[in-house]
This record gives structure tokens, C-alpha cells and sequence, in this order.
């Protein structure tokens, strides 16, 4: 099966899980994975606990062989800076040996080159384990309704480790087993004043809620660009000596981090860590969005009823979503001012995850660990690296939570992919070598 037609026709579904008018691209990805898995003789359906369904498939299985569930999201995040794409972000298109559409990386490009390696080894009956699926339409809204399908799917869903390649690697030579994910909390905050806006020529005996929310955004940092929330980092982990080792012997991850970001500078709130170790090792409080008063073209003189910031911790060991959510709240409440109303509103939380490589008290991943090394060394040209993530994938903290089951995660995207951002892409050579490795990874057992 040819990886670029597959992919392209699933980028085609425009499954924007955030957006309440993408309802039929959410089916029609839907629709796709489970023509792709009947295709294969697999059986799959659609299970649905929250707004969008996820799809579950299961191989025949066998006994005495190892099960591993694969996980994957369906859904994508929205597209909406469309001008600022080069072509079409639902089309695949090629450049420079690169794919570009949303979800070209994250995640349906990642996921597509596993289950591209499954359909080889299938087709020629060459599959030496159970295989389970759970691919996921809320990954990207927070995965709000998993751990009601985990609770409910407990026992189908039964497997010695899940395979998760939803996370990032260096570059197509370095690629990276994932040790660590951190947590989010998001939520929205609304300051309200008057209950409607009002002339402005009244202004200047009156409290402003667009001044007022800035203050108190701004009043949610240090100078120096730590969280002012207090006991918010009393639960941080130091990270263990082998991992700070490890990054300082990678010498050139924050020149590299730069160059494939393409930014200029860091702002680093805490001068024992490097940029590359501060986004894995310590947590964050941003704003991704501010709004509130005339957003028009023009000017209108007014003194607006309300203004809202949406804001997003991420946490790190350890750290504990609820804790956090309740300091956040009790500040940003403290924080407010007398005359105005306040609403809070917490959106997606996860916690952080730390996956211990070396514990081997999962023998069938412990196996899967040594398959991995090898099949990494061989194919992508080195072994892997050891490192954390800077972002989250909800599922994997609650799969261990609820069902006690760890993940191996194996990255196939890298920085250089600007995932949730304009011009998405994948490097078409590392999906292609990830396909290989993912069928000599299964082959392996
Ligand atoms: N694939 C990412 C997670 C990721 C990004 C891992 C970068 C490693 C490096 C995933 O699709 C994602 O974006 N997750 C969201 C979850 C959130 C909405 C709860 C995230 O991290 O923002
Ligand atoms: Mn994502």
C-alpha cells in the first residue's frame, strides 16, 4: 500500500475535533481508518463516550503471543491561519522532500506509517502479535472522554504495553524513546464589569476589564519568568542525574532547537537549565489567547463589559493536575478585583508521566525496549536517545492511571514539522523509515 496515497486521503478529512462545524470531517476520518483496518480482515468499530468517537480494532487474537495496543489520534487541530499556509493545509502536498497538510506529522502521518508497516506484514501473513487499536478524535481537546472508555473498555482493551507515536524525535538520523510527557491544565478566564458596554465619555471613573485582566495576567509571572502561583512548583521533581547527563553531553540541542524553530532567542526563568532541558524539566503557565472589547476594523469609543484570556499550565512529576488547578483558581481569585465578577472555566487536564526505562518489571516491554534499540540502531543509523517531551498526550498518564498499562513511545515527528502551526509538514524520509522500523519492530517478537 502506498504510504503518500494513504496519507494523502486521510489529510483530505478535515477533522478539527475543537471545531463544532467539523463534524463530517471527523466522521469521514472515521470512516477511513475503518475501510483501512476492514481491508485487512480486522475488525473495527466506532466507540463513543464524549463528542467524538474513537476507533477501536482488534487482530485476531491469539494466545501465548505478546498484545500491544497502538495508539493514534484521528483529529487534528484547526488550519485557521489559512493565508498563512503556502498551499492547501487539507491537500498533501510535496516540497523539498517533505509532505505538508495539517496532520501531516501530528498525528496522522505519524500513526499512518505504523499502520502501513501492519498492512505489509499482514498481507503477507507475517504478524507475530495481538494488535489493538485505540485512535482518538479528542487528543487534541484534551482526551476529556478517555478515561470513561478506559474504565468501560477495560477488559478489551487488555494488552501488555501501548505503542505511542505521537511525540518527537531530533532529526531522522537521532530519534528518540520518549521518557516523560508533562501534564496540562487549561482553562478560561472572564473578568466582568458592567453588564453591557458603555460610552466611553463616561470612562475614567471606571474600572476597565481589559486593564484589569491585564494586570492580572501579568501579575502571573516573575520577572524573571517563573510561576507566581504560590506552592506551584513545590511537587517539581528534579529530573535524575543520567537524563541532565544525557542533554549535556547533546551539546548542540538549543542551537539546534532554534534553527528548527525559527526563533531568535530564549527567555530562560531558571539559569541552571539549558532551553532544551528547561522545556522538559520545569512547568509553564502561558496565555495562548486574550480577547475582549471591539475586535473590528476601526476605532470604537467604548469601555467594554468584559474581557477573557485562555491559559494553559503544563506540569511536570510531580506534579498533580488537581492540586494545581486549585492554586491556580485561589490566585487568579485573590488576583481579581472587588468590583468585578469572575469566571473560571478548566478546560483540558493530564497528568505528567515518567516512564521508567530501566525497571523492566514489564518483561514483554522490556523486550520491546531491546527490539527497539536495535531496530533503531539499524534503520534510522544510532541508537535512541532517552529524553523527555515538552508536551502532552492525555492518554498515556490515564492509561497508566487506570489501567496500570505503560507506554512506549517512539517519536516520528521532529521541530522542524511547526505541528499546530502554519505549514505543517513531515520529512517524507523519516515516515518511510519508520515504516520499515515498525515492521522489523513487530517482526521482532
Ligand atoms: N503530538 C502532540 C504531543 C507532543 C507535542 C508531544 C510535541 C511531544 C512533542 C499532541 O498531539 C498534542 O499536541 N497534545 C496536546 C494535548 C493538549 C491539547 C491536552 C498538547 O500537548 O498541547
Ligand atoms: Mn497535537
Amino acid at each position: 500500500m502506498d504510504l503518500k496515497k494513504f496519507l494523502a486521503d486521510y489529510v483530505t478529512c478535515q477533522s478539527v475535533s475543537s471545531d463544532l462545524t467539523s463534524e463530517s470531517g471527523m466522521a469521514n476520518a472515521r470512516e477511513y481508518l475503518i475501510g483501512f483496518f476492514n481491508g485487512l480482515a480486522i475488525e473495527a468499530r466506532e466507540v463513543k463516550f464524549g463528542k467524538h468517537a474513537a476507533i477501536f480494532a482488534k487482530t485476531a487474537q491469539k494466545p501465548n503471543k505478546p498484545t500491544i495496543l497502538v495508539y493514534g489520534h484521528y483529529d487534528v487541530q484547526p488550519a485557521d491561519e489559512g493565508e498563512l499556509w503556502t498551499s492547501d493545509p487539507f491537500v498533501l502536498t510535496e516540497r523539498d522532500g517533505r509532505w505538508y497538510a495539517r496532520g501531516a506529522s501530528d498525528n496522522k502521518g505519524c500513526h499512518s506509517a505504523v499502520l502501513m508497516a501492519i498492512h505489509d506484514l499482514m498481507t503477507r501473513q507475517e504478524l507475530p502479535v495481538n494488535l489493538k487499536f485505540i485512535l482518538e478524535g479528542e487528543e487534541e481537546i484534551g482526551s476529556r472522554s478517555m478515561p470513561q472508555l478506559l474504565r468501560n473498555m477495560q477488559d478489551e482493551l487488555t494488552a501488555d504495553f501501548a505503542l505511542v507515536v505521537d511525540t518527537c524525535s531530533l532529526d531522522k538520523e537521532n530519534i528518540v524513546i520518549t521518557t516523560g510527557l508533562r501534564g496540562i491544565v487549561g482553562c478560561e478566564v472572564k473578568l466582568k464589569g458592567q453588564d453591557h458596554d458603555l460610552h466611553s465619555g463616561y470612562g475614567g471613573c471606571l474600572l476597565n476589564p481589559i486593564g484589569a485582566l491585564v494586570d492580572l495576567c501579568s501579575a502571573l509571572h516573575t520577572r524573571e519568568g517563573l510561576v507566581n502561583v504560590p506552592g506551584f512548583y513545590d511537587e517539581v521533581a528534579p529530573p535524575h542525574s543520567w537524563e541532565r547527563e544525557q542533554m549535556k553531553r547533546l551539546s548542540n540541542l538549543d542551537d539546534d532547537l532554534k534553527k528548527n524553530l525559527g526563533i531568535k532567542y530564549f527567555k530562560l526563568p531558571n539559569g541552571d537549565f539549558s532551553a532544551a532541558e528547561t522545556m522538559r524539566f520545569l512547568p509553564t503557565l502561558e496565555f495562548n489567547g486574550i480577547g475582549g472589547g471591539f475586535q473590528g476594523t476601526g476605532i470604537k469609543t467604548i469601555i467594554p463589559s468584559c474581557a477573557s484570556v485562555k491559559i494553559s499550565c503544563r506540569l511536570v512529576p510531580d506534579q498533580n493536575a488537581e492540586k494545581i488547578k486549585n492554586l491556580l483558581a485561589e490566585k487568579i481569585r485573590n488576583l481579581c478585583p472587588r468590583e468585578m465578577s469572575l469566571e473560571i472555566k478548566f478546560e483540558q487536564t493530564s497528568n505528567p508521566y515518567l516512564f521508567d526505562v530501566r525497571s523492566g518489571k514489564n518483561e514483554t516491554l522490556s523486550r520491546a525496549i531491546k527490539i527497539t534499540e536495535k531496530g533503531i540502531r539499524s534503520t534510522f543509523g544510532n541508537p535512541p536517545l532517552y529524553l523527555r517531551e515538552g508536551g502532552s498526550i492525555g492518554l498515556v498518564s490515564m492509561l497508566k492511571e487506570i489501567l496500570g498499562m505503560d507506554s512506549l513511545l517512539i517519536g516520528l515527528s521532529t521541530a522542524k514539522d511547526n505541528i499546530h502551526a502554519p505549514d505543517e509538514s513531515v520529512e517524507i524520509a523519516m515516515l518511510e523509515r519508520g515504516r520499515k522500523f515498525f515492521r522489523e519492530f513487530f517482526s521482532g517478537f
